[in-house]
């Protein structure tokens, strides 16, 4: 197996006297697609807001590489490298593609008013560097979203929305990128058709690392090499598709023992 990437070790977030993740130790490593499951509320967009730096963990440690990034800001977050899109859809729907997609990433942007004003030609480069980008970004995802660059996000189709998000995390070329329900809301062929495109755009990029958080089975099955299972902000089990939907308190946590 390749080396860590990330990994939690004995991670507690609080939300006053609930515990949403109560101790969690995981590792996700290098290149992989790891699945983060688990019934509703088990703190699964939790771990997302913790290592992107949105909530601090009450203890435990979270390490990228050998760095404790606990209690670092998103921003840092951000420039180390991790990546994510959000469960509820996060587009500005009255600005275009392009806007969107560069307001995610304006840490890369060499902003600030003198630049912008004294140095017109670098700004206007910069620019054409940008649109060149997510050009080439939104082509390679799907050749005819490219063409939408200059639409107004609220134009395009759940799926298209989506694909924008997702590039949207990818254009700093970050080493690892979470995906929070990246197929919610869509049809089971929709649900395809995007987990193939991410499937292929992972191979035509530099290699990075993805954690997604799935409900869709199906997806599940699909996508990841390897799953963790949380519950009540508890890992409960860890190990390949066939291994956790066998496992006895995976079904128990999800009441019932259809999803097998
Ligand atoms: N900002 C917050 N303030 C208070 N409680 C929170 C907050 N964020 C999450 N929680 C609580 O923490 C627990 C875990 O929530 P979380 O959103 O991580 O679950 P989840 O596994 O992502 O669930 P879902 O599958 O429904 O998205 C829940 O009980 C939730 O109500
Ligand atoms: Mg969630």
């Amino acid at each position: 197996m390749s080396a860590p990437v990330l990994s939690a070790h004995d991670l507690v977030v609080r939300f006053g006297g609930l515990v949403a993740l109560d101790g969690v130790n995981l590792t996700v490593f290098d290149g992989e697609i790891l699945g983060l499951l688990g019934p509703n509320g088990s703190g699964k967009t939790t771990f997302f807001n913790v290592v992107t730096g949105l909530y601090t963990a009450a203890s435990g440690k979270i390490l990228l590489s050998d760095d404790n990034i606990n209690g670092k800001s998103p921003q840092q977050i951000y420039r180390l490298g991790i990546t994510r899109t959000f469960q509820r859809s996060r587009l500005s729907l009255g600005l275009t593609v392009f806007d969107n997609m560069v307001l995610g990433n304006y840490q890369r942007l060499r902003m600030g008013l003198w630049f912008n004003l004294l140095e017109r030609k670098k700004l206007k480069a910069q620019y054409d560097e940008m649109v060149d980008q997510t050009h080439a970004l939104l082509h390679t995802f799907s050749a005819p979203l490219a063409d939408k660059l200059f639409q107004a996000a609220g134009t395009l189709t759940m799926i298209d929305r989506r694909r924008v998000e997702i590039c949207r995390a990818l254009l700093c070329g970050p080493r690892l990128v979470l995906l929070d329900e990246p197929s919610a809301g869509m049809t089971r062929d929709e649900s395809s058709e995007l987990m193939e495109d991410i499937l292929q755009i992972r191979g035509r990029l530099k290699p990075f690392t993805i954690v997604i958080i799935e409900h869709e089975m199906n997806v599940i099955r699909h996508i990841t090499e390897r799953c963790i299972v949380l519950a009540s902000g508890k890992k409960i089990a860890e190990g390949s598709y066939a291994q956790i939907v066998a496992d006895p308190q995976v079904q128990s946590a999800y009441l019932g023992r259809e999803r097998t």
